[in-house]
């Protein structure tokens, strides 16, 4: 049954975001001024899977492979379309940790810049996983391999802190009867898994924390219900889970079950996001991806859906042109089918307000004059100053220019509910989740936010103190 029923009456933004903001504002002091945007447009349907989805406050994503951004053929549909990325195998642990406690993040660290430096949020993939691992985590286990995970998840996702929309803690650790798949990891305990979350939720409390796995879209099915009976477990005892991410890969021989939407709003049902993270459907057949949006669509809690790849020669299973490009390039038929279910689709959970009965609040708001934070003794003063990146219907990018010292601290304060969503160009840590601190990371003095509004356009206030 549906959480939510689409109405077409409900299903448009009340209000477009410009195309730019001219602005620089400044340090200290809040932004406060707030100019009225354009009033509502014409009932024209978005023209972007990213921005369709947006409409009910959900994400469009997709698989981005480091390798592959080169290709200006591949980043110009990904920039264009999507608002979510995951890094195929950038993330994975063979990646970030190749030798013991020695962490690489440089092909992870290139695609998250480039998903942010495009408006586009990260979803982590994945932490503690049975396939994936390098050479020296396959060859452990037991009590050294409890702690090696731990120390994984505790480095990786201190690098990545604050960065991330969501992160796959766990990926694919049962069978398909629903027992749990045995592995190294599952060898060192059963409680394995909630040890991943606990340590997950420890070392970045701003981040949502998932579960991942395939098959797990058939109701009835033996994996599906295991994988529903742990979460509703973790819900009981307290364990750190934000979200369950359904990989719904519908090749290799599987399709859309008919219970597919029952699967996803059961599991909402337990107080968790979900999600349909690794889309493919084997000759990306029309009626099939059409179903499978409408049944995110369908769910309040539903939050987004990503497909595993951009065009069809990108994907891990190309002989079964299994996405929404073909090799060229090109939107094939279940391109229109996804973006019409998008475009059809009803407000979500944390969009703006239905009615425009009032005026909204920015997304253009005049920062107040440019004031210069206090100096520190002995030292010199610094400003930083705030100027409008891209936009978009759900969140905008914000530039920082720190001028007067090169050795600085900038503390940004976001009202809520607005939330950083990424950060690019500093070290960042979190004394909550409205206060990000910012300091130099060795790439001068230029940087970035990328700002979820929840419906607040308001820019957030900076100070700047050198040290
Ligand atoms: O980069 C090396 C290259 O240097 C080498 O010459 C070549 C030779 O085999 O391998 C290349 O690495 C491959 C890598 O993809 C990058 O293309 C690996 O062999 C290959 O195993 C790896 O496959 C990935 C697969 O996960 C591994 O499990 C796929 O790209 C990736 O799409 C796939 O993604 C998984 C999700 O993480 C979890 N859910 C299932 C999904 C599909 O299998």
């Amino acid at each position: 049954m549906a959480e939510s029923s689409p109405d077409p009456r409900r299903r448009r933004r009340w209000w477009r975001s410009p195309a730019t903001r001219v602005l620089a504002g400044v340090t200290t002091v809040a932004a406060t001024a707030a100019v009225l945007v354009t009033a509502p447009g014409a009932d024209a349907a978005a023209s972007t899977l990213g921005a369709a989805a947006a409409q009910s406050g959900r994400y469009f994503g997709t698989a981005i492979a480091a390798g592959r951004l080169s290709n200006s053929a591949y980043t110009t549909i990904a920039a264009r379309e999507f608002n979510m990325v995951t890094p195929e195998n950038e993330m994975k642990p063979d990646a970030t940790e190749p030798n013991q406690n020695q962490f690489n993040f440089s092909a992870g660290d290139q695609v998250y810049n480039w998903a942010v430096s495009h408006g586009s949020r990260v979803r982590g993939h994945t932490l503690a996983w049975h396939a994936q691992q390098p050479g020296w985590m396959q060859s452990m286990g037991g009590s050294a391999l409890r702690s090696a995970m731990i120390n994984h998840i505790q480095k990786v996702m201190a690098h990545y802190q604050g960065k991330l929309a969501y992160w796959d803690v766990v990926n694919e650790a049962f069978n398909e009867d629903g027992s749990r798949r045995s592995s190294n990891l599952q060898s060192t305990g059963n409680d394995w898994i909630e040890v991943a979350f606990r340590t997950a939720r420890a070392a970045d409390p701003s981040v949502k924390l998932c579960y991942n796995d395939y098959n797990i879209d058939n109701w009835s099915y033996g994996k599906t219900q295991g994988v529903y009976r742990m979460i509703q477990d973790f819900k009981s005892r307290g364990v750190p889970i934000d979200c369950v991410g359904l990989q719904a890969h519908f090749t290799g021989g599987s399709s859309v079950p008919g219970n597919f939407q029952q699967t996803i709003s059961s599991f909402a049902a337990l107080g968790v996001d979900v999600a349909l993270t690794e889309v493919d459907v084997t000759n990306a057949n029309t009626s099939q991806y059409s179903a499978l949006t409408q049944a995110c669509m369908n769910v309040a809690r539903c939050v987004g859906i990503t497909v595993w790849g951009v065009r069809d020669s990108d994907s891990w299973r190309s002989s079964e042109s299994p996405l929404l490009f073909d090799g060229n390039g090109n939107k094939k038929a279940a391109y229109t089918s996804v973006l019409n279910a998008l475009n059809a689709a009803g407000p979500g959970p944390t969009t703006t307000p239905t009615t425009p009965t009032t005026t909204p609040t920015g997304p253009t708001t005049t920062p107040t004059t440019p004031t210069t934070t206090p100096t520190t003794p002995g030292g010199g003063s610094c400003t930083a100053t705030l100027s409008a990146g891209q936009s978009w219907g759900d969140r905008y990018n914000l530039n920082v220019s720190v001028s007067g010292a090169s050795s600085w601290t900038v503390t940004m304060n976001v009202p809520s509910p607005e939330r950083i969503s990424a950060t690019w160009n500093i070290n960042a840590t979190w004394p909550s989740s409205q206060v990000l601190i910012a300091t130099p990371n060795g790439n001068g003095n230029n940087w970035g936010v990328t700002i979820m509004t929840n419906g607040n356009w308001t820019w957030p206030s900076v100070s700047c103190s050198t040290s």
